[in-house]
């Protein structure tokens, strides 16, 4: 993290912030859309990127699961190429600061507000039994998340744009109350973010939380089960690969293929358009095999050493810390809180 002061102002590199979940098995979808990004965003940003493990109990997880789920999405994160080095990559339940700064946010968000929120809604309907609080002031945490950084640009999906929406809401009221405190940040969605469908389902987004789907490519899944998903996917009856709104299924693995190899979607295209759809499965499939092998590589000499990954975790969360506290303390003292 570099700063260099001038004056009274203070110059810096733009600042990126994101998270993921450690919920399910990341995928191909994942890696497409967001993770592939993350480490290049560091050569002219400065990046921190949170395993949202708080994030995860807001939903039924085992103990066992959550563990290895949030060592495995750390240990993800550099095989996608995060260079520890040059970005701060923690976990989330590491920096105390999060959960501090939550519980004051949730004092200038609206009950309103947050109702209002899609995925609090979808995900009350899917588990009507378990409704909780927590799963309530979701995305006040992650405003939280975002604001302890003072991050100027949060790259998420498109589903997530609605959170940091509110994030930048709650931050300009607590502003205008307060006097300047938190940098109001900016959602970006990546133009290359590829959407990628379920290869059974090409209809619904391709899911990391369901482990036997066959629609689900997952980064670390060994290249025989890569290979057999692909080959099994849902395709349509005449023979053609061209992408179109009524041919969604040859239209995602188009995508796939085209996001794999950095090349147009006319491109793609243009390379299978005398194959026929065994031949196109197949080559599709090989380019994901291609592309994920180092990274579950990295992934496995990682995971060998335990030592090394909980070392890598401190550091991370030391570097985080040092931003997070002195966002936090400003919080505090701004409301009135007594510091000694
Ligand atoms: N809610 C995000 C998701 O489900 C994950 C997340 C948690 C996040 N905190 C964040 C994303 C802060 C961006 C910034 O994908």
């Amino acid at each position: 993290m570099e700063q260099t002061q001038n004056n009274n102002t203070t110059e810096r590199r733009k600042r990126v912030f994101s998270a993921i979940k450690p919920t399910g098995n990341p995928t191909l979808g994942n890696y497409l859309g967001a993770m592939r990004y993350w480490g290049g965003m560091a050569d002219e940003q400065d990046c921190l990127y949170s395993v949202a493990d708080l994030h995860a109990i807001t939903v039924a997880i085992e103990p066992k699961e959550l563990r290895e789920n949030s060592k495995r999405l750390f240990a993800l994160l550099i095989a996608v190429g995060i260079d520890p080095q040059k970005c701060i990559v923690f976990m989330q339940s590491h920096v105390r600061a999060h959960a501090e700064l939550a519980w004051l946010l949730n004092n200038y968000t609206m009950f309103g507000e947050a109702r209002r929120m899609t995925q609090f809604k979808d995900k009350s309907e899917k588990a009507p039994e378990n409704v909780n609080v927590g799963l309530f002031d979701y995305p006040v945490l992650m405003a939280a998340d975002i604001l302890l950084y003072q991050a100027d640009e949060v790259p998420v999906g498109e589903d997530q744009i609605q959170h940091v929406e509110l994030c930048r809401t709650i931050a300009q009221r607590f502003n205008n109350r307060y006097g300047q405190t938190f940098t109001v940040p900016e959602g970006r969605v990546p133009k290359t973010g590829a959407r990628i469908y379920s290869l059974s389902d090409p209809t619904s987004k391709m899911g990391k939380s369901d482990a036997n789907d066959a629609g689900s490519v997952f980064i670390l899944d060994t290249p025989e089960t890569i290979m057999r998903k692909f080959k099994r996917a849902v395709t349509d009856c005449d023979a053609c690969v061209r992408a179109c709104a009524d041919k969604p299924g040859i239209t995602n693995l188009l995508t796939i293929y085209s996001a794999l190899n950095d090349i147009s979607l006319d491109a793609a295209e243009r390379e299978f358009a005398s194959a026929d759809y065994a031949t196109f499965k197949t080559r599709v499939g090989e380019a994901a095999v291609e592309k994920l092998r180092p990274v579950r590589e990295a992934y496995e000499r990682l995971r060998k050493n335990d030592a090394e990954l909980a070392e890598l975790m401190r550091e991370g969360a030391q570097k985080a810390e040092r931003i997070a506290c002195r966002t936090l303390e400003k919080a505090y003292k701004k409301i009135g809180f007594v510091r000694v």
